[in-house]
């Protein structure tokens, strides 16, 4: 059994880390698992909890930008982005003095990435441990992302030490990643910081590498693999069809239907072979529910089919159909219904 940690245990959940222990911490965006970023074999056991592939490096998670200058090289626009968004979602790619960090924690690639999160709790647990924390999402690979303690003890308990718990997530997507390293800085992952936003600091910035064709390699490399998969299968649907998805609702009484969709639907949808999960009123709204919205369902295994709804590719709007569109095998409800 994994323990839960409250605020009092922070000590206790740092002598943890020390020992070489995994303890998920809480961020703003999603749960992370921590471990200490210099201890190989801890860093090890991140892979092996999670199920995930060696290739895909971690982030590391710092207190201060200090512990990044120790680690890596820092440019310019690194230090404005830090400086405009730090504590808060935004990762950043740098080039690391050699030798800083073991190739576990980098995949074996030149660069790493570095977060600071902001969660005072997280902050001081790396505070208390003395190290930085690597962290990736703290699910089983492939599974949506954790925004509850409680997701994290379904996906890892027994496998970790325990969780911090600071209740649910605010933002509920991962952070943006973004690749300083290169000569014009690129968005490996969109998040709540948007490009806009950067934009305003740095100037222009590459914003389609996320985007990856069929037998390209994706610059992040976790971005190459399935995603936030449920096992049932999802449609996106867009704001104008709700009517179509109702129909084929009724078409279909003897089959069981998730709906992830806007608050005011809820009483278009009270048929009883129907599942609803109110995804707010806005977009940020939508992406804090997103992730517990398809766990939820999911866990209903007579659920084969979950309908969730289409946002404009703006703002938080691209960090979310980013998701949506993984989770669903970017099917949308005409691959369904025609
Ligand atoms: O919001 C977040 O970023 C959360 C919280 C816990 O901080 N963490 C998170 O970690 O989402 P993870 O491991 O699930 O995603 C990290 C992403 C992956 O797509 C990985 O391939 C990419 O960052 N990445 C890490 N190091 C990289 C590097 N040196 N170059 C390119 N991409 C890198
Ligand atoms: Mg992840």
């Amino acid at each position: 059994m994994s323990k839960l940690y409250t605020k009092q245990d922070i000590k206790e959940a740092a002598k943890a880390i020390k020992e070489g222990k995994l303890v998920a911490f809480p961020t703003e965006t999603v749960y992370g698992l921590g471990a200490d970023a210099t201890n190989v074999q801890a860093v090890n056991q991140v892979f092996e909890a999670k199920g995930r592939p060696s290739d895909n490096p971690l982030i590391v998670h710092v207190a201060d930008i200090k512990t990044v200058e120790e680690l890596a090289e820092i440019n310019k626009n690194a230090y404005n982005l830090m400086k405009r968004f730090w504590p808060g979602p935004l990762t950043i790619i740098l080039p690391i003095k050699p030798g800083s960090l073991d190739k576990v924690v980098t995949g074996g690639l030149t660069t790493a990435a570095f977060r600071n999160p902001d969660n005072k709790e997280t902050i001081d647990l790396i505070k208390a441990a003395g190290v930085p924390l690597v962290g990736p999402s703290a699910n089983t690979s492939g599974k949506p992302s954790p925004t509850k303690p409680e997701h994290v003890l379904h996906d890892l308990d027994g496998k970790i030490a325990g969780v911090l718990d600071d209740g649910e997530t605010r933002i509920g997507v991962e952070s943006t990643v973004i690749d300083v390293s290169t000569k014009i800085p690129a968005i490996l992952r969109p998040g709540a910081v948007t490009v806009e936003q950067i934009e305003s600091v740095i100037g222009e910035i590459q914003t389609d590498h996320h985007k990856v064709g069929k037998n390209e390699t994706p610059k992040a490399p976790g971005m190459k693999y399935k995603h936030y998969a449920p096992n049932a299968q999802v449609y996106i649907v867009g704001s104008d069809e709700w009517l179509k998805v109702k129909e084929w609702i009724l078409k279909h009484p003897d089959q069981q239907f998730g709906i992830m969709a806007p608050d005011k639907l809820q009483s278009d949808f009270e048929q009883s072979n129907v599942s609803y999960f109110g995804m707010g009123n806005s977009i940020q709204d939508a992406s804090h529910r997103l992730f517990d919205g398809l766990r939820l369902l999911d866990g209903n295994n007579k659920i084969k089919i979950i309908f969730a709804p289409e946002f404009v590719k703006i703002g938080l709007g691209i960090a979310y159909m980013n998701r949506l569109e993984k989770s669903a095998g970017k099917q949308y409800l005409v691959d369904l219904v025609d």
